[in-house]
């Protein structure tokens, strides 16, 4: 019976992400979208503790800051290549203002740095900030489909 759990268990774990892209061929590709619903999913798990839906602790919401800090170091690595799938919302400026990009990439960086992450308070002080450098570079480099 515990075996069936686990193996059962692990079985969700794996098939998950690859269902999640399941239509998206080129592997790249695949590999910046998934950074950035890893920046979504930690944008939503602070979302979450600074409106009192979920309980905010200290250690939670350093861990929170610490991923973003990581995948927005990532971001430079993951879209370096010029590459493209059907799938992809990436816009072809990107590599031809491969500065910019990265620029807004660092924007980003900066903003999770000041995130204060010691009460609720000061998680949805810092927010607004984040948000407005992810829509920047949506506006630019992202084409919503
Ligand atoms: C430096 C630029 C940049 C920053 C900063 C950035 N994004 Fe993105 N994001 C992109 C690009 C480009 C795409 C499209 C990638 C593709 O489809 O190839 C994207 C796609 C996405 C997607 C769709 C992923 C999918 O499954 O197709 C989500 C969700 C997302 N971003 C959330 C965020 C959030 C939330 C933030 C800020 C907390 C953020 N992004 C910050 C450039 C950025």
């Amino acid at each position: 019976m515990k075996t069936k759990i686990i193996c059962l268990a692990s079985i969700a774990f794996l098939a998950f992400p690859v269902f999640a892209y399941e239509g998206v061929k080129n592997d790249a590709v695949k590999q910046r979208m998934q950074l950035m619903k890893v920046i979504k999913d930690t944008m939503a798990k602070i979302g979450a503790m600074a409106r009192g839906l979920d309980p905010f602790t200290e250690e939670s919401a350093a861990n929170a800051k610490q991923t973003l800090l990581l995948a927005a170091a990532d971001i430079e690595v993951k879209f370096k290549s010029n590459e493209t799938d059907p799938l992809s919302e990436g816009s072809p400026a990107i590599w031809e203002n491969w500065e910019d990009f990265v620029e807004k990439a660092d924007d980003f960086a900066f903003m999770v740095e000041g995130l204060e992450t010691n009460s609720a308070n000061t998680l949805a002080a810092g927010l607004g900030n984040i948000g407005q450098s992810c829509g920047s570079c949506h506006k630019a480099y992202r084409i919503k489909k």
